[in-house]
This record gives structure tokens, sequence and C-alpha cells, in this order.
């Protein structure tokens, strides 16, 4: 009798464990210490501290994964400072948090009340309030679903209930290791079409464009990803975005980081833990509104800011010094009703429709009628890109961040002028001649051409998909990227102070990125701090490459790094002084070119000659400086020459020599030709650079802007026919005269004839020009320099070393078409 009772007992036991595991039922009390799990294992909740804090939360993690990754907190604003907390489900159906004293620190909301509630946490991480006895999924009277923090799950609905005015939206943690809404949330906007703003406080950072059917416009396409689906719905009901997984095997979540950037993470093993899939923001092209009105974005652009066609920019002036933000206005204003018409962009991303209009069921057709009828409607298109497009859209007000991207875009027709409508038909119809115009063998080799740019671009364009925006904040001392940087850190107020609180006095240029400034440490040492301006807002990958580029360097013919300031908004580099400045300075200054006579110039040749040779073999790194001119070449107190700004610089593999870009930034007249061209750059458009400067520092003159009575040569062309003549020393700044050694300088100038060559194959390589340059070695003779007449430049005869005029042809006419 005993014994059953007691076999009776631990059943009964038994039985209220396993029904109870993932639920509290009303009245009872969940303690610090204690926590519960999901019916399948993957989640469990209760009490924690997150990172380094000792304030106790109720929160929610995985828990068969990733053990440790909260993904939803209870009392985010309000933490317990002691482990005195209990959570509790009381009538009539609500979760309460109580501290040690009995007060209620956090409760859950309902409308109706329950007989008999429970709490219970779903396997998809959800925790739900519902009555007992009903399991229905939809009659939740509670769920955490609907208040969301920074973690999106799958099977979350993010977005707005119109019925119940219910919206859920995503808010940053103001850090790891506090919970507590941030600085940034991330939520569905119904003002106009819906689309999604990312706030900081009540600053739109970014925008989500509008849903077009197939997916958010503007947004890499994730359609045939293997990972999860994801539906968009949109009726009078509600608008929400929702994703699932697609084999619960493989674990994805998205998240808003405390530094406002949205990114979507998937969980490999416990050894690589949770991979970056996504990021929303790509690049600065993201940034909300960065071109202003009637400004467009194009990443591939430098700079990345233009003006929509027949549009201006509104404020010359700011515009040409990258701010950007006044945009642009008509160059013609519009005639309402006397024959406006619209221009077609392809591949945008749509612009802002907080003022716009539309209709599901009207067609293209009646949208561009209902456009033109209203004088304020500035741009149309259709709702939705699916079977050829269906559904109205219009915007009303000023047309603003606009994005080029061509692969995920749309169209958009934008209203303008009957004038100017004539302008580019007239523009676009002379450009279709031009290509009818040639022969058709050229066509073959021009479609040829236009398949492999086309191939190269969509090669690009995935690489950036899967990009990662790098925090700034980390970029000094993170190790996460696998860049081990060790950099000194100063922090602002040393920098402000050493720099006069950058005073205007003190400012000693503007450098690829911001202002540079002149500063003196405490202890006396003399800095020069470059600032990147806030305006600058594409100086931020410029920083970010300096910085990788340069810490890692040492020679004494580089400019050497002290060490970096990155507070919140400040990002600084801080860098030696060089009492002597540039060597533009010097060598164009009719002045001040007497300080540097022939053996001072014969030194810094060869000290940028060394410099450069360090970067491209002999440091840990290969490394293409791409932007070598005068004004980057630094000079200490004793005029030894420092190569600085590694802005653009580009780092290679071990065996990599040459790459290929489509944004081609450099400084024209330091260009090569298969740069300038076909964006091609390697080591030997460095050289090409280098020999550029060794005959401006022979003869004082610049290249680009070089005039000659006789001829239309440049610089380079005028050298090389002085050569050929046997007068190389006619090309002498006069200031040398006096100083000049006859052998070195016509060898120097042979030298850099050898390296302007239009043939990359034909340049030598740094370590070739070094040797050269300091022995006696017999030369080659040059051969045609690339680029040697300026005036000529963008006739495609200009260089023509014959069999390659076709391919410079083609190139240049392929740039034509696709645009
Ligand atoms: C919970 O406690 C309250 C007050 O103590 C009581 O009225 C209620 O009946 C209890 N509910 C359950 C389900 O036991
Ligand atoms: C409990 O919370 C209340 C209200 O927030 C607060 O006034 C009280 O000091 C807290 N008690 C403890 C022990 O933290
Ligand atoms: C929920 O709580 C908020 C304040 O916390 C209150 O304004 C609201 O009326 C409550 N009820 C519902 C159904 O949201
Ligand atoms: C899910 O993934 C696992 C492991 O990768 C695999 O064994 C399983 O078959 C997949 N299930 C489905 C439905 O695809
Ligand atoms: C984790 O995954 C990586 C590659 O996906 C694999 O190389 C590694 O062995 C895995 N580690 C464990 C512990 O499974
Ligand atoms: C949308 O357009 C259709 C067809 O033109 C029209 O019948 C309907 O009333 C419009 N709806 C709204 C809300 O304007
Ligand atoms: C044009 O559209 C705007 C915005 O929808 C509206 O306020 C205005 O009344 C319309 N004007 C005409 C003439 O329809």
């Amino acid at each position: 009798m005993e014994a059953f009772n007691i076999f009776l007992f631990f059943s009964t036991l038994f039985l209220i464990k396993s029904a109870a595991t993932d639920t509290i039922a009303a009245n009872q009390t969940l303690r610090d210490g204690d926590t519960i799990v999901s019916a399948g294992g993957s989640f469990e909740m209760g009490f924690f501290s997150p990172g380094s804090s000792q304030n106790r939360y109720f929160g929610i993690w995985y828990k068969s994964i990733a053990s440790g990754t909260v993904v939803w907190v209870a009392n985010r604003a309000i933490p317990l400072t002691d482990t005195s907390g209990v959570l509790k489900v009381v009538s009539p159906g609500i979760l309460v948090l109580l501290n040690s004293s009995n007060c209620v620190i956090w409760s859950s909301n309902t409308t109706r009340s329950l007989s008999s509630p429970v709490a219970q946490l779903l396997d998809t991480g959800n925790l739900v309030v519902r009555d007992e006895s009903d399991s229905d999924q939809e009659n939740f009277l509670w769920q955490s679903f609907d208040y969301q923090g920074d973690t999106f799950l799958p099977g979350m609905k993010f977005g707005k209930d119109f019925r119940t005015g219910l919206d859920r939206y995503w808010s940053s943690w103001k850090s790891v290791d506090d919970p507590s809404p941030g600085d940034y949330t991330n939520r569905i906007d119904t003002n106009g079409y819906p689309q999604i703003f990312l706030r900081r406080g009540s600053v739109i950072q970014f925008r989500t464009g509008p849903w077009n059917g197939l997916r958010f416009s503007g947004l890499p396409s994730l359609l045939q990803n293997p990972i999860y689906t994801f539906q968009y719905v949109f009726n009078q009901d509600e608008v929400y975005y929702q994703y699932e997984l697609v084999n619960s095997s493989v674990v994805s979540r998205m998240e808003l980081s405390s530094g406002g950037i949205i990114q979507r993470f998937t969980w490999i093993n416990r050894t690589q833990g949770w991979v970056l899939y996504m990021t929303a923001q790509m690049d600065t092209c993201d940034r909300y509104a960065l071109c202003g009105p009637y400004g467009s974005c194009n990443i591939d652009n430098s700079p990345a800011c233009g003006c929509l066609k027949g549009f201006e920019p509104k404020a010359p002036g700011e515009w040409n010094v990258a701010d950007w933000s006044d945009g642009c206005v008509r160059r013609t204003p519009l005639e309402c009703g006397n024959g406006d018409g619209f221009l077609q962009y392809t591949g945008v991303k749509l612009p802002d429709t907080q003022y716009s209009w539309f209709n599901t069921s009207m067609n293209l057709m009646e949208c561009k009628k209902m456009c033109l009828k209203n004088c304020s409607c500035n741009a149309y298109t259709s709702l939705d890109v699916r079977g050829g497009g269906s559904g109205c859209l219009l915007w009303f007000g000023d047309l603003i961040d606009i994005r080029q991207c061509s692969a995920n875009g749309q169209d958009l027709y934008v209203r303008m002028a009957a004038s100017e409508l004539e302008e580019y038909r007239s523009s676009s119809e002379k450009r279709r001649a031009i290509l009818i115009a040639i022969p058709i063998s050229l066509l073959g080799m021009l479609f040829l051409s236009l398949f492999l740019l086309f191939h190269l671009s969509k090669k690009r364009k995935s690489k950036r998909e899967g990009m990662i925006t790098l925090n700034p904040e980390k970029e000094c001392t993170d190790e996460k990227n696998g860049q081990d940087i060790e950099l000194p850190l100063f922090d602002f107020p040393t920098i402000a102070k050493a720099t006069n609180y950058f005073s205007v006095n003190n400012k000693l240029g503007e450098g690829g990125f911001g202002p540079v400034y002149k500063g003196m440490l405490e202890k006396g040492q003399q800095i020069a701090v470059k600032r990147l301006s806030k305006s600058s807002k594409q100086g931020l990958d410029e920083f970010k490459n300096e910085v990788l580029c340069i810490a890692k360097l040492q020679h004494r013919n580089l400019v050497k790094l002290l060490g970096c300031c990155i507070e919140e908004e400040e990002q600084m580099l801080i860098y030696e002084y060089l009492p002597n400045k540039s060597l533009d300075s010097f060598i164009f200054d009719e002045k001040r070119s007497k300080f540097l006579d022939w053996p001072k110039r014969h030194d810094i040749i060869n000290g940028i000659a060394r410099g450069l040779l360090y970067l491209h073999q002999d440091s840990r790194l290969r490394i293409i400086h791409r932007d070598l001119k005068a004004s980057n070449i630094l000079l200490d107190y004793d005029m030894n020459p420092k190569i600085s700004d590694f802005g653009l610089a580009r780092i290679f593999g071990g065996n990599e020599t040459s790459a290929n870009t489509t944004r081609v930034v450099g400084t024209y007249g330091y260009m090569s030709p298969e740069y300038a061209i076909d964006g091609l750059f390697s080591i030997k458009s460095d050289v090409f650079s280098f020999g550029v400067l060794v005959l401006e520092i022979i003869s004082g003159n610049k290249n680009r802007g070089f005039y000659h009575g006789d001829h239309s040569l440049n610089l380079l062309g005028h050298a090389w026919s002085l050569h050929k003549e046997g007068k190389s020393l006619e090309l002498i700044d006069m200031s040398l005269v006096e100083s000049f050694n006859l052998s070195e300088v016509v060898r120097s100038i042979h030298i850099g004839l050898l390296c302007v060559q239009q043939s990359p194959e034909d340049r030598p390589t740094m370590s070739m020009v070094v040797l050269m340059l300091c022995s006696d070695m017999s030369l080659p003779q040059p051969k045609q320099p690339g680029f040697f007449s300026e005036r000529n430049f963008l006739k495609s005869d200009s260089f023509s070393t014959k069999g390659e005029s076709h391919s410079a042809n083609l190139l240049t006419l392929s740039y034509l078409g696709p645009r």
C-alpha cells in the first residue's frame, strides 16, 4: 500500500514535471537561477547578465546552439541590481517581474482576461501568454514577438497592424553590456507608400526602399538564397515583413547592432560561431539622402554623387567640396500643362516615398497620365514589377535618396521640361548613329568587350553583397577581421589641445579625405593630424584603407603613422610632422625651386624609388599606391622624401600583380593609359606615375597643363622628342643650371622615359629602376610614351601604337554603350 502510494507520488511528480518544462502556470514563480527550456530545446529563458554587466535581466536566448546569444529581454530599461528577481503569471493574464521589495519592475499587457492563464516558451523563441486549455496558435493573449528588441527571428512579423495600432519595430541595444534601448530604431513608415527607416534618434540614417513585389527596392536580391524564405504583406489590415528558415538545422537571425548596422548572421558551428551573411547598408551610397534632392548616388563614380539628367547642383561651391546635401535643381523649370514629359531611368533604388500616392489597379499608361495631370507630381513608376509591372506610384515633392544599383533597381520616370527632353532624345539618337557606323567586324568585338564588362561588373557586385561594413569604431584595435593592427590610440582631448582645437592657423591643407592640421604634443613632439571631415562621407572608406595599409609599413621613405584617434564622430590619423611640406610646393614654385639643387633632387628621385620599391616588393604586403604625385611626396627637415596618402592604395596577395576596377580613381596627368582607360592597375601603373614625377622634378613643370609654343605635346611627349633629338638637357629647370651633373641628369630623364612607356610590359619594375639609378648599366631606348599629347587624350587614335589601336578604340566606345 505504502509502496503504491510512493509510486503514485513519483508518477504524479513526473507527470507534472514533464507537462510543465516549457510552461509557467498561474501563480507559479520563476526565480533567478531557474530556467525554462522550450519543448524542442531550441531556446531557454531565465535571468542573465549581459557582457560584463553585473545587472540582472529576464530574457530569452538560444539553447541548443549559440548558448548565450540573447534574442529578447523583458526589463530592458529597468535592470535588477541583485539576484532576487521573480517572474510570475498573474490574473487576468499578465506576466510580472518583481524585485526584492515586491515592486513590479516590468509587466506584459492584455486586453482580455483569462481564468487560467499560462506562460509558455515556444520552440520558435516566442514567449506567449495563453489560456491553459486553449492551444490555438493564433489566440495568444500576449507574445514577446510583438515587442521586438535588436533581434529579428524567423516567424516574427516586422511591421504594423492597422486594426490594433500595434507597431512592431526593432530597437538597438545601448551596448553589448546594456540592453536598454539604444540610439537606433528600424521601423516601417506608412506615410505614403510603405518603406523602412533606420533612424538614429529622430534622424533618418538609412532607408530600405519600398516593396516592389519581389524585394525591397535597392536591396540585394536574395530570392534564391538557400537559408530562408520571406513574405511581405500589405493590405488594409496590416503591413509586415516576415521570414522563415528553409531547414531549421541552418539557423539564421537578423540583428540591429548598437552601432546602427542591420546584419543577418548564420550559425555555422561552435568553432565558427555566427557568420555574417549580409549587411543591409552596403556603402556610403546607402547613407540617407547623401546626394540631396534630385541627386543620384553611384558607388562606381568618383565622387559618388551626381545630379539627375537636366539638373545641376543647387550650391556648386559646396557641391565641389563634397557637401552634396543641398542637392540639385532643374536647369529648365517645368512648364506644367505645356508638354512636359518624362525621362526614364533604369536600375535605380526608388526615391523616398513619404510624399507619394499609389493605386494598385492602374497600369503604367494611366499612371503617366495621372502624373501629368498634377503639376506637383515629379515622377512615377509601377508599384509591382512582377509580370511586366502593375499598379501606380506617384511622387509629389522632391525626389530624395536615389541610388544607381544596376542589378536590382527598377525603372523610374522623372518629369522634365519638354526642351530638356529634346536634348536627351537627340543625344541618344546621335549615340545610336555612332554605333551603326562601326564596321561589322568591330561590332562583334564590341559585343565581346561589353560581355566581358558585364561579367566583370557582375562579379564585383556579388562581392559587394557579401561585404562586411566594418565598424570604424573598432578598426584600430579590432582583431576579428584578421587584421591585427596595433596602433597607439590617442584620445580626442589630447589631439584637440595639440592642434589648438583645430584652429584655422594650424591647418596645413586638405588631404584626400579631410583637412590636415599641425599640432604639438605636450612632450614637444610635432605631429600632423589628418581629420576625416564629417561632410566627406566618402572619405570614410579611404580613411579605413589608409589605416590598413600604412599601419603595417615602416620605411624611411614612407611617412610614419604614429597612431590614430577614433571617438564617436571623430576619426583621425596622427603622423610625424614634416616641416617642409610637399614636393610640389618646391619644384613648381619659382622662388622655392632654388632650394632644391640637383644633388638634392637626385636624392629625392632615389628616395621615392626606394619607397616605391618597398611598397611593391619588400614590405610584408604588396601595395599599389595608385595616386603617386608631387603633392603626395612630403619632405622632412633634411629634404628626404616620404611617400604619403594611402587612401587609394590597394593591398595585393603574394603573386598578384594587377587588378581591374570600374571605378578609376587617381589624378590625371599621373595615370597610365591602361588604368585611365581600362581601369587596369598594377605595379606598372605606379611605375608610370613615378616616371611622370621624375620628369616633373627635373623640368620643374607639371605634366598636366604643360604648354609649349611649338607643338601640342605634353611634358612626356616634349621630353621624348627632345630625347630623340639628343637635346634632353633642354628639359631641365633653369634653377638647376648651376648645380646639375650632366650624365646624371641625362640618365635620369632616360629612366623617366622608360617608366612612362605606352605599354606596361615595356616599363621597368621598381627594382630595375633603383638599379639603373645607381649604376652605370646600359639602358634600352625608350619607346613612345603613353598619353604623350594631352589635347588628344580623348581622341582614340592618339595612343595608337600599331595593332593596339583597335582595342583602345573599342573600349572607349564600349563605355558609351551601356550608359
Ligand atoms: C492565483 O492567486 C490568486 C490570489 O492569490 C487567486 O485568486 C487565484 O485563484 C489563483 N489562481 C490560480 C489559477 O490558482
Ligand atoms: C524595487 O523597485 C522599485 C520600483 O522600481 C524601487 O523603488 C525599489 O528600490 C526596488 N527595490 C530594490 C530592492 O531594488
Ligand atoms: C499596455 O501598456 C501601455 C503602457 O505600458 C498602455 O498604454 C496600454 O493601454 C496597455 N494596453 C494595451 C492593450 O496596449
Ligand atoms: C536539413 O538539413 C539537414 C542537415 O544538413 C539534412 O540532413 C536534412 O535532410 C535537411 N532537411 C530538409 C527537409 O531539407
Ligand atoms: C565547423 O565548421 C567548419 C567549416 O564549416 C569545419 O571546418 C569545422 O571542422 C567545424 N567544427 C566543428 C567542431 O564541427
Ligand atoms: C485606382 O484606380 C482605379 C482605376 O483607375 C480606380 O477605379 C480606383 O478608384 C482607384 N483607387 C483609388 C483608391 O484611387
Ligand atoms: C496634386 O496632388 C497634390 C498631392 O496629392 C494635391 O494636394 C493637389 O490637390 C493635387 N492638385 C491637383 C490639381 O489635382
